[in-house]
């Protein structure tokens, strides 16, 4: 089987086109290299041991997709390109919704002229909104609190509209809660452009110098140590999700949204306490106000992924600290020492 991967050598698509192969997948990478670089290519050389296809283009390039679909014989299509930053959302919204619900448009019809019919979708636990209830289950009623979230549930709900009018059509939307850590090797990881949007890369950047202090917004919340609580999932477990959903839509037919987790939260001041221990020193960091619109606990109840899926996340907040660090030091030569 082939499987197109847009967003493929982004952090979460490097990752899975990695597991894929393991698993024995032929995939083929298609990228537009706007949030990824072209490095990632020879660095999942080294780790499959295998030079892997990759198309530079835009999923809102619907005749090359179409074409690359054709070319390389893809029976599947895992969907994570996409633009991803909640700030950036709500200063840019045309932005958000012509890339990711346009560039999922243009992909669909790319996939229906080519005839293939299964999906994996990035989707998100910001699908939840603010929560009602905790765990967090698929019944859940969704929300979006942002135009990034929004575009997500677009995008779910464009799916669900195809997959009802079109029996053949089969679509995962896998609801990630927060994605940490990196490939065992340190040769691949979590790689963004600016500062960083999400905890880890932050608490990494400060780490190894880079930037001076982490600021945790509030630490007055509802939580055992008043900071607020996320569900960090490793992207190794993620990407073994996408293996897993796979073989479930070769079963299955019709729309699915699945949640991807752990089902336990942990703080700021848990993970950075873990990521002290990784790196064997202290981290820099200030208490500041919360932040509008962040919410005191996020986590997930994973149950459905466990039976239908048969996947549960495996690794914990050590192990994503631990290969986060490693990759930090291997790419960027950190030298900071306690
Ligand atoms: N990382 C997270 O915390 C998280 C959480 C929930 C959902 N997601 C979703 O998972 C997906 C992957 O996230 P990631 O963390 O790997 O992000 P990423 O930015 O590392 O990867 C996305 C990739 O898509 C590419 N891309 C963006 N727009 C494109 C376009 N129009 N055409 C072709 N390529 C394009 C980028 O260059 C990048 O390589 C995204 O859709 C994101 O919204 C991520």
């Amino acid at each position: 089987m082939t499987i197109l991967l847009t967003g493929g050598t982004g952090y979460i698509g490097s990752h899975t086109a990695a597991v894929l192969v393991e698993a024995g997948y032929e995939v083929v990478l298609l990228d537009n290299l706007s949030n990824s670089r072209p490095e990632v290519l020879e660095r999942l050389r080294q780790v499959t041991g295998r030079t892997l296809p990759f198309v530079e283009a835009d999923v809102r390039d619907r005749p090359k997709l179409a074409a690359v679909l054709r070319e390389y014989g893809c029976t599947a299509v895992i969907h994570f390109a996409g633009l991803k930053a909640v700030g950036e959302s709500v200063r840019q919204p045309l932005a958000y919704f012509d890339n990711n619900v346009g560039g999922t448009l243009a992909l669909l019809q790319a996939m229906q002229e080519a005839g293939v019919a299964t999906i994996v979708f990035s989707s998100s636990a910001t699908v939840y909104g603010e929560p009602q209830y905790l765990p967090l289950d698929e019944a859940h009623p969704t929300s979006a609190a942002n135009p990034y979230g929004r575009t997500k549930l677009h995008i779910e709900e464009m799916l669900s509209d195809l997959c009802r009018a079109e029996p053949a059509w089969r679509a995962a939307c896998l609801r990630y809660f927060n994605p940490a850590g990196a490939h065992p090797s340190g040769l691949i990881g979590e790689d963004p452009n600016g500062v960083p949007n999400n905890l880890m890369p932050y608490i990494t950047k400060v780490a190894s110098g880079e930037l001076p202090s982490l600021g945790i917004f509030g630490n007055d919340y509802p939580t055992p140590d008043g900071t607020g609580v996320r569900d960090y999932i490793h992207v190794m477990d993620v990407a073994a999700g996408h293996v897993a959903a796979l073989s479930f839509l070769q079963r299955e037919a019709g729309w699915h949204a699945i949640n991807l987790g752990t089902g336990r939260g942990y703080s700021v001041l848990e993970m950075l306490r873990a990521f002290e221990q990784a790196c064997d020193h202290a981290i820099a960091h200030e208490f500041k106000a919360r932040r509008p619109g962040d919410i005191a606990s996020c986590y997930a109840n994973p149950a459905k992924a466990a039976s239908v899926l048969g996947w549960r996340a495996t690794r914990g907040i050590e192990e994503m600290c631990e290969s986060a660090w490693r990759w930090c030091r291997a790419s960027k030569g950190a030298t900071r020492s306690p």
